[in-house]
C-alpha cells in the first residue's frame, strides 16, 4: 500500500476488472481504437508477405477484440485466446460465434505453451497487465512461441521514464491527465472514461495494471527480438517521442 493520498483525478473511477462489457466500453474509445486498427495493419503486412492464412495467438485477449479484428482483415486458420479471467473468455465465446478454429484458453500469459508456435501473436493491452519481474519471461516466452517468419504485434501505453517511486506517480498523472482531459473533450462514453480512471488509478497504486517507459521496457526486452515497426496513436502534449499510445510490431532475429 502506498501512503500518499490519492489526486482527485481518480475520483469516480468504475472497476472492470470481472465486467467485459465495461472494459470493452474502454477499448472502444478512440487512442484504444487507433491501437486495434495498426495492429491489423500489422497482420495485413504479414499476410501480404506470406499469402497464406494465420495461426494467431492472442495473449491477454480479454474477450478477444484483437483477434477479432485480426480475423475481419485477414484470412485465419486457426485462433488460440489466452486470458486468467474466466468472464472475459465467456465473453470472448460469444464474440467469436460462427468461427471456426477459435479455442479459449484460462491460463497465464506469462507462462503458457501448448507445443504448437504461431504466425501473429498479439500482445494488445496485455504488457503493462503483468507484473515488472515477470515483463522478461512474458517476452522472451512469446518470442519463443513465435513461427518463423512470424511477428508479434504490442498495442501499449508507455508512460514517462522515471526513477523514484514518487517519479512513477508523477509520470502517471503526467500520462493520465490530458487523456482522460482528451477523452472527455472528444465526447467519449462517461462510462468508458470512467473505466480509464480506474485504470489510471490502478496503474498509480501499482495494482493490477503496471505500465510502464519504453526505457524498462527496452531494458528487459529479449535479446533475439527486434521493432519492425512502430506507430504513435496518441501522446500527451510536448511529451518525449517514447511517450504515448504506441503500436509495435516485433520480429524474431
Ligand atoms: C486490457 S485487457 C486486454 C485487452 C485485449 N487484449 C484487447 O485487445 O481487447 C487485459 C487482460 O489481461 C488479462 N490478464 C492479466 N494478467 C494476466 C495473466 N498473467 N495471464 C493471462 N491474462 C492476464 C486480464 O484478465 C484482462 O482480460
Amino acid at each position: 500500500m502506498i501512503d500518499v493520498q490519492p489526486p482527485p483525478l481518480f475520483a469516480d473511477a468504475v472497476d472492470y476488472k470481472h465486467d467485459p462489457a465495461a472494459l470493452e466500453a474502454a477499448q472502444g474509445t478512440f487512442n484504444e481504437e487507433g491501437l486495434y486498427a495498426a495492429i491489423a495493419r500489422f497482420a495485413a503486412e504479414w499476410f501480404a508477405r506470406h499469402g497464406r492464412s494465420a495461426r494467431v495467438l492472442d495473449l491477454c485477449s480479454a474477450s478477444g477484440l484483437t483477434a477479432l479484428r485480426v480475423a475481419r482483415t485477414i484470412p485465419v486458420q486457426q485462433t488460440t485466446l489466452v486470458d486468467n479471467e474466466p468472464t472475459a473468455l465467456d465473453k470472448a465465446a460469444k464474440n467469436f460465434e460462427g468461427r471456426d478454429g477459435v479455442e479459449m484458453v484460462c491460463a497465464d500469459a506469462v507462462t503458457y505453451r501448448d507445443g504448437r508456435t504461431y504466425d501473429l501473436i498479439l500482445l494488445n493491452s496485455a504488457y503493462h497487465h503483468i507484473e515488472d519481474e515477470r515483463k522478461p519471461a512474458f517476452l522472451a516466452n512469446a518470442a519463443a512461441l513465435l513461427a518463423d517468419g512470424g511477428c508479434m504485434a504490442m498495442g501499449e501505453h508507455f508512460l514517462p521514464e522515471y526513477v523514484t517511486a514518487e517519479q512513477f506517480r508523477e509520470a502517471v498523472i503526467a500520462f493520465y491527465r490530458p487523456l482522460l482531459e482528451e477523452l472527455e473533450q472528444r465526447g467519449e462514453s462517461p462510462s468508458a472514461v470512467a473505466v480509464i480512471r480506474k485504470a489510471a488509478y490502478y496503474t498509480w497504486t501499482g495494482e493490477y495494471e503496471y505500465k510502464t517507459s519504453w526505457v524498462k521496457a527496452c531494458a528487459w526486452m529479449p535479446p533475439s527480438l527486434r521493432v519492425a515497426a512502430r506507430e504513435r496513436i496518441w501522446a500527451p502534449p510536448e511529451a518525449h517521442d517514447d511517450v504515448g499510445t504506441i503500436a509495435l510490431r516485433f520480429q524474431r532475429d
